[in-house]
This record gives structure tokens, C-alpha cells and sequence, in this order.
């Protein structure tokens, strides 16, 4: 059940009288007249867009509100990152008083107390030994972060070769230039010149031949990490950095790492002084059933990315969590001296920091994370019961992430995948869609209820699609 109550109307009346790119809409109590022209949306088809806007006007828990007052279930998450469920009361009150105390406050030179009290509560629910926290305002913010820090690091060590970092195929770590360096998506690298230098590749571990509708981690793959052994021997440790990888890849379409690939990944590291990253933007907070995917999968990793979850999304920031290790590392040499050239007017933003930590602390009393791991077998039936509709050649599923591919529309990648979004809005449910492939996160506060009418929804929409 919802707890919506109408807060939006779409004068259907008007409809007629307005230019397409111009929609109408009356929000009670406030009249909300848009021009749809003036912002250029991110990721998106602008033009098709605008021709047939799909727009949401408040949230609360599993739903959203669309402009034309339907309810929406969100199957996502929003983009992956409302974990705890939509417009939080708790996360709410915890922003607007800190908005009243203390709106600003610089972290150069200066503090307050609120990033110190996040960063010491997430060292808690993170793997040991990351137990310091720099802090960013966004994902592709935390990748790039990430990154300085291990090139800064074997510096510091005396190991200034260590120059090189290295990515995988399909891995998505946001948008700033050190991310779509290591990222493996050509549209989001082709168009911005030669980015990065000294920047390789892993393969990525998606294969349907050997893999397709697995549940759970998929057995064929492992040997694939082996693939850095290659990359060593072509570049040599002593110019490696950093591999950087999700532990589970959802942006290019929920990739899960097959069994033991995670592992070798982090023993070859280990034998060449390679820092491993895991940008856990996505698996982070309990996306998997664990707080991070590092614990889910039993490797610790050197450095971790997160965003998202951190905040439920309601105020934006990222953050860096590393070992002591590197950590000590900074901090040698005249202690009057900056350590680390780097940060953000809004790294540790008072509002951010007020919603971290209110959002932890629901995590810890609703003990969400551990909510996601015992739903994950009653999801990964219900997803898998899709099997055997049209279209479908794949699904897969590890905690509350699961991925539906769809065979493309003669030979053409996409139009499928949008037409199955915009037929699942149409019914009521918010979906991702990476090309062909439906991508579901749920909010972790879902109900079996929610997972049911997700199913019968996205039964509907794929026996409908053409
Ligand atoms: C794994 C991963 N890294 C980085 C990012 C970038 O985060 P942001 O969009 O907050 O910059 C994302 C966003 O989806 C992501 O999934």
C-alpha cells in the first residue's frame, strides 16, 4: 500500500492549446506552468523527450507521483540510489534543521562537525582496514578522487612509474575525464579526445553462450581476471597504479561477477603492488544484502567509491573510503603541510552530511541491508519466473539487482529497451533500461506485494512489446 495522496493534475483541458515542448500542470496548491525547452537533459533524447515527457512530481516510500497523478512503483530506486525508500521523514527534518543551524560551512583549512561524524559512522559498516574518508559531492566526483589518490600514493612511496590505471570493458564509473578513461562505454569515450593517457582494459565477464540465466553469481569466468596477468606482462607492475572495477556492474546492464573472479582479481594485486578499487557506487548500502559489496563477496579491496545510498539521494555526495595504509601514507612530512591537493567547496556539505546521517541511521534500525539479503531468494524467483517470455534471453539476479535482456529489434540495439520503458511507466513502474536490458533495484524497504505487482507488470509490457 501507498501513502499517496493526489498532489498533482494534468489540466487535460489545455492540452490542446499549448506547444508540445510546453506542458501545463497544476500542483496543488501552486500552479507550475513548464517550459520544457531551456534544460538540457542528461543522458537523454532530448527531442523525443520533450515530444512525450515523462514526469514525476513527488515520492513517498515505494512510489512515485507522475504528472498526470498516477502512481508509480519504483523498481529502481530511483536511479539506484533511494535505498531506504522515498522522502524519509527522518531524512527530511535532519536536512531542513540542518539547513537552519548551519547552511554552510568551508572544509578547507576549517571544519564542522558533521563530516567527521559521517565519516566515523560509515568506518563502522565498511570493511576493515578502510577507515578514512575523503569526502566528494558525486559518483563520477569519488571515481576521479579515487584515482588522484592512487597516483599520489606510489609517489609518495617512491613509486612515481605508477602511472598507469586500468579499467574494464563495460565498467561505468561516471563522467568526469578519469572516469570515462577507465570506463569501457565507446559513446561515453568517443566523442572527448584522447582522455587519460596510459589508461587499458580488462575484458568484461557478460557472456550469454556460457552464462544466461544464472542465478546468483555465474559459474564460467573466473579465468578472466586472469586477464591482468596479460596486462602486466605487456606494461609491466612497476607502471601499474590501479585496476578499478564494480564488484557488480549495473550501469551497462547488470553484470555480475562470475564465481572467484573477484578473488583472483584481488590476488593478482596482491602479487604486483596494484591497488584495487572497487567503485561501489551502486553496490554500496546494502544493494547486495551487505553494507558493501566487499563484504558480500569476502574481498577487501584497497580503496572504495561510493554515492548514491549514501544519502538516499536526497542531498548529493560521494565519498573515498581507503586503508590506513594510504591514509598514513599522507599523512608524513611536515605537519604543517597540505597532504593531498585536492577537494571540493562542497566536500562534506552540511546538508549532505545531515542526510548521510540520518540515512545510516535508518539503515541500522531497519536493518535494511540484512532486509535485502532476505528478500534476495523470494526476488530471484519471482524475477526468474519472466523467463520464457518474448524476447527474453537472459536473466540474472544477485541480492536486489536483477537484469532482463532482451533480444534487440532486428539486429538494432535500443528501441526495444525504450519501448519496454515507456510501456512499463504507461502501466505504472519505473524501470532502467541499458540498451536492451531492463535493469531492476528496488528500494530496499520493498515488499513482497511490490515484488509481485513488478512481475506482473513486466509480464504484461513483454508479452505486449512487438
Ligand atoms: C558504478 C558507478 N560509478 C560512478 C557513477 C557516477 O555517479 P554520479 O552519477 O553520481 O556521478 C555511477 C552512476 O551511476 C555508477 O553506477
Amino acid at each position: 500500500m501507498s501513502l499517496w495522496r493526489p498532489t498533482a493534475i494534468l489540466l487535460a483541458s489545455d492540452l490542446p492549446l499549448i506547444p508540445p515542448t510546453r506542458l501545463r500542470a497544476m500542483t496543488l496548491p501552486t500552479f507550475v506552468d513548464l517550459n520544457l525547452d531551456p534544460f538540457w537533459m542528461p543522458f537523454t533524447a532530448n527531442r523525443q523527450f520533450k515530444q512525450s515527457p515523462r514526469l514525476l512530481v513527488s515520492a513517498a516510500g515505494m512510489y512515485y507521483r507522475s504528472i498526470d497523478g498516477r502512481e508509480i512503483l519504483d523498481g529502481t530506486a530511483g536511479l539506484w540510489c533511494v535505498n531506504a525508500g522515498h522522502c524519509r521523514p527522518e531524512i527530511i527534518s535532519a536536512i531542513a534543521q540542518q539547513a537552519a543551524t548551519l547552511d554552510f560551512a568551508p572544509t578547507f583549512q576549517m571544519g564542522h562537525p558533521g563530516p567527521f561524524q559521517v565519516a566515523d559512522r560509515l568506518r563502522r559498516i565498511t570493511p576493515d582496514p578502510l577507515n578514512h574518508v575523503f569526502f566528494a559531492n558525486s559518483g563520477s566526483e569519488a571515481v576521479d578522487t579515487a584515482l588522484k589518490i592512487a597516483l599520489a600514493y606510489h609517489r609518495l612511496r617512491g613509486e612515481g612509474t605508477r602511472q598507469r590505471l586500468i579499467g574494464r570493458e563495460r565498467g561505468y564509473h561516471g563522467v568526469g575525464f578519469g572516469g570515462i578513461s577507465v570506463g569501457g562505454i565507446a559513446p561515453n569515450r568517443k566523442f572527448f579526445g584522447s582522455l587519460l593517457a596510459g589508461v587499458d582494459h580488462l575484458p568484461h565477464t557478460h557472456n550469454l553462450e556460457h552464462n544466461a540465466f544464472s542465478k546468483g553469481q555465474p559459474t564460467w569466468g573466473a579465468h578472466l581476471a586472469d586477464e591482468l596477468e596479460r596486462l602486466v606482462a605487456l606494461h609491466d607492475a612497476s607502471t601499474i597504479a590501479a585496476v578499478i572495477v564494480e564488484p557488480l556492474a549495473g550501469s551497462t546492464g547488470v553484470l555480475i561477477p562470475p564465481q572467484g573472479y573477484l578473488e583472483r582479481l584481488r590476488a593478482i594485486c596482491d602479487r604486483y603492488g596494484i591497488l584495487l578499487i572497487f567503485d561501489e557506487v551502486i553496490t554500496g548500502f546494502g544493494r547486495l544484502g551487505a553494507p558493501f559489496a566487499s563484504q558480500y563477496f569476502g574481498v577487501t579491496p584497497d580503496l572504495i567509491t561510493v554515492a548514491k545510498g549514501l544519502t538516499n539521494a536526497a542531498v548529493p555526495m560521494g565519498a573515498v573510503i581507503v586503508r590506513d595504509e594510504i591514509y598514513e601514507t599522507f599523512m608524513q612530512g611536515p605537519a604543517g603541510q597540505i597532504e593531498f591537493f585536492h577537494g571540493y567547496t562542497y566536500s562534506g556539505h552540511p546538508l549532505a552530511c545531515a542526510a548521510a546521517l540520518a540515512t545510516l541511521e535508518i539503515y541500522e534500525k531497519e536493518a535494511l541491508f540484512e532486509r535485502a539479503a532476505s528478500l534476495a531468494p523470494y526476488w530471484q524467483e519471482a524475477i526468474h519466473s519472466l523467463r520464457g517470455l518474448p524476447h527474453v534471453i537472459d536473466i540474472r539476479n544477485l541480492g536486489l539487482v536483477a537484469g532482463i535482456e532482451l533480444a534487440p529489434r532486428e539486429g538494432q540495439g535500443g528501441p526495444r529497451g525504450y519501448d519496454a520503458l515507456c510501456r512499463a511507466f504507461e502501466a505504472g513502474l519505473l524501470i532502467r533500461v541499458t540498451g536492451d536490458i531492463i535493469a531492476l533495484s528496488p528500494p530496499l524497504i520493498v515488499e513482497r506485494s511490490h515484488i509481485d505487482q513488478m512481475v506482473d507488470i513486466l509480464s504484461r509490457v513483454l508479452q505486449e512489446l512487438p
